[in-house]
């Protein structure tokens, strides 16, 4: 059966043929670009979906919730020991290579009001480095510290993969060796209408959309990345998303506990800034660690204090994570990835034939289907938690203004180098409420911690208000 026929009779079956309806009066080339989107979707998972009422919404047992056990920031006594020895074991794994890196960067800035991907957004505060540049220097970094050759795997969708290698090819891969990055694009799912008809937003499109970060996974081992990283001896991936610029795509402490503790999947967590902060909320139940969205965790949770008044749910999740190679080999095996799907209504575009026109809606007129990566904690044997101080590692570029915004987390980034500057003795002007008043921009060449930076100064270092510095 050729192809057309086959899809053909796949999309009757299952109910959808109407994507064939205008198929008389498209050209050649429109009728191959429908085919190509129709190829891509997996009507078994969507029909399951479609017929499941479930809302998608997670049911929380409110009484079983506990807060999870969180290795702390500060090692303090109890912790000293374990905390150094780790630390010479993260580096050690490093050094040996076992370490990759990886980025989710398939989702579109459209909070943010940016039409490129994420990762091409210019972030830094003087040199105006993108995301993407700024985590090529960090793993340059890395290996010039650990004399390793770290693979950086970058997950990209349909929008963002062309965009994005055409990106790192013309600024020359930021001196990274291009045979070490390697691009690989995640799955789609389409989106359906009120009748559970996938929508159609040009009479030659589907509208289809990447299917959640949880998707890497399953793409990681479609798509080679597991192959690629077991030929080169990589036992542990670092997880981390396209819009965080504080974040160490690698850190020797974290690396050395999730190891020590035989964890599959290990999380870094920052304490919540409010009890309603948009972020993961860690949780325990039934002795499992695991998030809950903060869309999904009961308000009486959200505010729920310790007897000593503190927050007992404070572990906010920055989506960074360790996840052992073999784990992912395992929960993707068979081809299948059994997380769970989440739904959310949008408003997604639609041909119209009345007016035979792209119609945007004014309401949410669809739903989308998405897997979410913090799913696969719960299902791993062993998995942990380190809390990290937020200033050093986490300021999401999420909106256009407000909080989480470029604006912050350019502040952040000074602030940040500001801190380290004066821990190495080096006095930094502060306004009357404690901003530094210069702006100051670490190439994560130069240091990506305190004390790399410490160890790279020579001579003294005298800052004055006003002054725009930028440390190479
Ligand atoms: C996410 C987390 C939240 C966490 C916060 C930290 C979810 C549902 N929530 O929120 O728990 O506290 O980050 O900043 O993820 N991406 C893909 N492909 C996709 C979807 C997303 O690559 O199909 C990537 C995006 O490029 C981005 C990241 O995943 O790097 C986060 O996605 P986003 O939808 O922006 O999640 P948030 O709501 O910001």
């Amino acid at each position: 059966m050729n192809q057309i026929d086959r899809l053909r009779k796949t999309a009757a079956q299952y109910g959808q043929e109407h994507l064939f309806q205008y198929w008389e009066s498209l050209s050649d080339d429109q009728r191959s670009v429908l085919l190509d989107d129709i190829e891509r979707i997996d009507f078994a998972t969507l029909a399951k979906l479609v017929a499941d009422q479930d809302t998608g919404a997670m049911s929380v047992d409110e009484s079983k919730i506990e807060a999870p056990p969180v290795y702390p920031q500060c090692a303090g006594d109890e912790h000293a020991q374990l905390y150094a020895s780790a630390t010479r074991l993260g580096e050690t794994m490093l050094a040996d290579g076992k370490v990759g890196a990886m980025v989710v960067a398939g989702g579109q800035g459209t909070r943010l009001g940016f039409d490129a991907p994420k990762g091409t957004f210019p972030i830094s505060p003087l040199r105006h480095k993108t995301l993407f540049q700024l985590f090529a220097e960090n793993i340059l970094n890395l290996n010039r510290t650990y004399g390793c050759k770290m693979p950086w795997y970058i997950m990209t969708s349909s929008a963002t993969d062309a965009p994005t290698r055409t990106f790192f090819d013309e600024n020359d891969y930021f001196g990274l060796d291009r045979a070490d990055v390697f691009f690989f694009e995640q799955g789609v799912m389409p989106a359906v209408d009120d009748d559970g008809k996938i929508i159609l937003c040009q009479p030659h499109r589907v509208a289809i959309s990447p299917n959640g970060h949880g998707g890497s996974l399953l793409a990681m081992r479609d798509k080679g990345v597991l192959e690629d990283a077991a030929r080169r001896g990589v036992e542990v991936i670092s997880y981390f998303q396209v819009d965080n610029p504080l974040v160490s795509p690698a850190d020797p402490l974290f690396i050395g506990l999730h190891a020590n503790s035989q964890s599959q999947m290990s999380s870094i967590a920052v304490p919540k800034a409010d009890d309603l902060e948009k972020v993961g909320n860690f949780v325990s139940l039934d002795g499992k660690v695991q998030v809950i969205e903060y869309s999904d965790l009961p308000d009486e949770l959200a505010h729920a204090r310790n007897p000593d008044g503190s927050r007992k749910l404070n572990a906010g999740s920055v989506a960074i994570h360790l996840i052992d190679r073999a784990y992912v080999e395992s929960l993707t095996g068979d081809g299948e990835l059994s997380l769970p799907w989440h739904r959310a209504r949008k408003k997604v575009e639609y041909f119209d034939l009345a007016t035979s026109s792209t119609v945007e809606p004014v309401a949410p007129n669809a739903t989308k289907f998405e897997m979410f990566i913090f799913d696969a904690i719960p299902l791993a044997t062993q998995s942990i938690v380190l809390e990290q101080p937020r200033e050093e590692c986490f300021s999401p570029v999420k909106n256009a203004e407000g909080v989480d915004s470029a604006a912050t987390a350019r502040r952040d980034m000074v602030r940040r180098a500001a801190s380290w500057l004066e821990q190495c003795s080096v006095e930094v002007p502060r306004d009357t409420v404690g901003e530094p008043q210069a702006i100051i921009e670490i190439s994560p060449l130069r240091a990506i911690s305190a004390g790399q930076l410490k160890q790279s100064m020579t001579g003294a270092l005298k800052i004055n208000p006003e002054e725009k510095l930028y440390l190479e």
